[in-house]
């Protein structure tokens, strides 16, 4: 064959040139310069050179990324010096004896401490000859891992070849940790699931599964990311881990941009406890932060025991995983009557907290973990506080153990449950069922709601197993129960008048937050506001059409048909009735909109005191309402002031919403 050309030698350093600089601008700046289309030209240009003269091409080049056959066995390689681990710390004391520690041994050297983020990924070592990656590896047991080369090449951030021209920079070693974006790994996950391949439980594990995969192929279709933190170089002097890790970027390596350099002790609790707080905003997994001591002389004089450095130790945040045992499955009635299972633990220690109960959402849930009853199973605290069940390990599974079957009636009334076509959720189809008129109590009680204090769980199961109350209108009668209540175990005269005294303060709520309190399926606090600034009162919401309803922007057909439902029975409606009764809001503070009336009726009857009649129909009018003399049963209002007479009976008799003269003023603004 014969040798390429000078010219094609010189085209194609280029290319290969151009092409790292836009790996780096944009996998590690992600400031990408060139349109992708040019990034593919330019890249099958070097292809066709390459292909015209075999000799070009190099280990090195951009087009070798995914390159080599599948490996059957990796090699085992030595790492030297070893790969060390570090010693945890948990608590503001531990790191605390950590720093004594350090200073005690430099003596009257002061230590500044690098503090990084711990990235929950898989450690790797990558060796550079003559400013070109030749090995990659995974830690092993810290003195040999595997040889990883071909699959670490196709990470495109890594460099194959080092930004610099400095001699002394040609032949290193960077370690640092290969991890996966939280969302790559759960669009990962769901093409596996659609597929139907095995899901990977994490991004560590999804991460950990990659690298050891035989072809590199694969692996370069997986989204595997790397950040290094930590630089050999042989042949020059370095100073300090701070100024390495500058290096490091320097030579085209991603460094995370969130290390700090601290002065003390408690600049690294802060950054500790700031990350501890902020860790759900970044797009990866940390576990902890890792400090180290920012000298390498230092480091060098507080030396390594055993297999950890002296110099340096991971923080960790309290773990939000744990391994346990799966007891039972419970299920939870809620207050619409959705039945939920729940899984019961052997209490484990996770997230700060001690955990014996974790939501298993549904019954596919189950299906899809195949959970059964004496599991081993991994429990995990995430952004929110309620805690799931995210996995199981087969491996520990218990001989005899069986798959989960739903049970076929309710736990607290017995009665059938069901689930209905392209839903998710078995229901209990009886709404007196306990754990329902409970679960709607404590709903109507809650901080977002009426804010009642004192009637929590616990208040609220006693006083319905008592039969004290059979729903939320019951509560308002209380007050003549003083006695019975006070007789309680555990209740007394001062938290029984405490409890009275909130559920009678709670009258002064708003509207919307009764209407809330409700329990109306799909109907959350932002639409409840919603509907309480567009609808005068819970009667003209009551009387609205599903049409009505869909003339609001917020509220969909399922919150509409919902909302018609609730009113349709005539339970709710006595509800509403008794608690009208009893004195809580049910007026919005609807805003007037030009023609906010139109196509309503009005009845005007009785004396009104803040205007006249003439003034009340023409603010009618002027909002697009019409005013008529007599009630029939197209009247959408009657507005009745003071001493109102037969008109009123009559609007009753038909069932027409009747409103104040207050109302109506609120209403118009
Ligand atoms: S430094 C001697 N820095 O934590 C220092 N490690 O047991 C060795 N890790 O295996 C590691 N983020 O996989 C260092 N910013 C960071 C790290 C980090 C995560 C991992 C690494 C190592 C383990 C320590």
């Amino acid at each position: 064959m014969p040798p390429p050309p000078r010219q094609a030698l010189q085209r194609a350093e280029q290319l290969r040139k151009e092409l790292h600089d836009h790996d780096y601008r944009y996998y590690v700046l992600a400031e990408p310069v060139i349109p992708d289309e040019k990034y593919d030209r330019l890249m099958r240009e070097l292809q066709d050179l390459e292909a015209e003269y075999p000799d070009l091409r190099s280990p090195d080049s951009p087009t070798q990324r995914v390159g080599g056959e599948p490996t059957k066995e990796f090699r085992t390689v030595a790492h030297d010096p070893p790969m060390l681990s570090l010693a945890n710390t948990y608590s503001e004391e531990e790191i605390g004896d950590f720093d004594r520690r350090v200073r005690e041994l430099l003596g009257d050297q002061k230590p500044l401490y690098v503090a990084e983020l711990k990235f929950d990924g898989i450690a790797i070592a990558l060796k550079y000859r003559n400013g070109a990656l030749v090995q990659g590896a995974t830690r092993g047991d810290g003195t040999q891992g595997d040889d990883i080369t071909n699959n670490l090449r196709t990470i495109r951030s890594i460099p194959l070849v080092l930004r610099t021209k400095e001699k002394a920079m040609m032949n290193i070693e960077v370690r640092g940790e290969a991890f996966m974006h939280r969302k790559d790994f759960e669009g990962m996950n769901a093409a596996r699931s659609a597929a139907g391949e095995k899901v990977f439980i994490n991004p560590r594990n999804a991460t950990a599964g990659t690298l050891k995969m035989q072809d590199p192929k694969v692996v370069a279709s997986r989204p595997i990311q790397m950040y290094a933190y930590f630089l050999f170089a042989g042949g020059k002097e370095l100073t300090r881990h701070s100024s390495n890790l500058e290096t490091l970027r320097a030579l085209g390596f991603p460094v995370n941009s969130n290390s700090k350099v601290c002065r003390n002790i408690d600049e690294v609790i802060a950054f500790w406890k700031r990350w501890e707080e902020k860790r759900e905003s970044l797009p990866y997994d940390i576990d902890g932060i890792v400090v180290k001591v920012d000298s390498l002389r230092q480091q060098e004089t507080l030396g390594t025991i055993a297999k950890s450095p002296r110099w340096a130790v991971a923080f960790k945040f309290a773990p939000r995983q744990a391994q346990t045992r799966l007891k039972g499955i419970a299920l939870q009635v809620g207050r619409v009557g959705t039945v939920t299972p729940v899984a019961e633990l052997e209490p484990v220690f996770v997230g700060g907290t001690t955990v014996s109960r974790a939501t298993l959402h549904n019954i596919d849930y189950i299906r899809e973990l195949d959970l059964r009853i004496g599991d081993a199973v991994i429990v995990e605290k995430g952004g929110d506080v309620i805690p799931k069940v995210s996995g199981t390990v087969p491996s520990l599974r218990p001989r005899g153990t069986v798959p989960y079957v739903m049970p076929a009636s309710c736990p607290d009334c017995r009665s059938r449950i069901y689930r209905e076509e392209g839903e998710a959720n078995y229901f209990c189809e009886n709404a007196e069922c306990p754990a329902q008129v409970q679960g709607r109590i404590e709903h109507f009680a809650h901080r977002g709601a009426m804010d009642i204090e004192g009637l929590g769980e616990a208040a609220v199961e006693t006083l319905v197993s008592m039969k004290l109350v059979a729903n939320v209108a019951d509560l308002y009668s209380l007050g003549g129960k003083k006695k019975t209540l006070v007789a309680l175990e555990r209740w007394g005269e001062k938290s029984t008048q405490n409890l009275l005294d909130a559920i009678a303060g709670s009258r002064k709520q708003p509207f919307r937050r009764v209407l809330f309190g409700l329990g109306i399926r799909h109907v959350g606090t932002g639409v409840a506001k919603v509907l309480a600034e567009s609808f005068f009162s819970i009667d003209t919401l009551a009387r609205a059409t599903e049409e009505d309803l869909h003339l609001i922007p917020q509220v969909g057909p399922k919150i509409a048909e919902s909302i018609v439902h609730f009113f349709a029975d005539k339970h709710n409606r006595e509800i509403v009735r008794r608690l009208k009764d009893a004195g809580l809001s049910m007026t919005g503070t609807a805003r007037s909109q030009k023609g906010m009336l139109n196509g309503k009726t009005f009845v005007l009857t009785g004396t009104l005191s803040s205007c006249t009649r003439e003034e009340a129909s023409h603010l009618i009018e002027e909002n697009g309402g019409k005013v008529v003399s007599s009630v029939s049963k197209n009247t959408s209002f009657l507005l009745a002031g003071e001493d109102a007479g037969s008109k009123l009976a009559r609007a009753r008799e038909l069932g027409i919403a009747v409103i104040s003269e207050e109302e109506f003023t609120k209403l118009i603004g």
